[in-house]
């Protein structure tokens, strides 16, 4: 009976680790980095640093659009048509974290 008790603490303790891991993984520079660098968001093996290569350019376009509405439209816009890919929801994580990317490059 003991050993039952300490099965269930023990998958009770397992998944309590793993929902927090998963809990945190909000929004990040860091994982809008790899998205920014990475092909996934796309369907033609490029990724937004194909085309907007330098660090300068990034700040410069990303200056351009101070509100955040107005940016996600504008990355959404390059997704479908320079990435051939799905828009991401403007409330992702993946969104945020982008945005949250191009804001810290200086
Ligand atoms: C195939 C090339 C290409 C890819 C890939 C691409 N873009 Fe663009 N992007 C452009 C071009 C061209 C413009 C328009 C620039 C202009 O009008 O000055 C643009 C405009 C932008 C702008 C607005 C800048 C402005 O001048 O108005 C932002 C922000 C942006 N892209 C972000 C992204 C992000 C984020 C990704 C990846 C999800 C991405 N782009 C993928 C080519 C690309």
């Amino acid at each position: 009976m003991m050993r039952i008790a300490w099965v269930f603490a023990l998958v009770f303790i397992v998944f309590s680790v793993c929902y927090t891991a998963y809990a945190d993984s909000g929004p990040s520079v860091e994982t809008g980095k790899k998205l920014f660098y990475g092909t996934f968001l796309g369907t033609n093996g490029k990724s937004c640093g194909s085309c907007h290569k330098t660090t300068e350019n990034i700040k410069k376009d990303t200056a351009k659009y101070p509100e955040d509405p107005a940016l996600k439209n504008v990355i959404n816009g390059c997704i479908t048509e320079n990435l051939k890919g799905k828009p991401l929801p403007g409330d992702s994580a993946e969104m945020n974290s982008l945005i949250m990317y191009m804001r810290s490059v200086k």
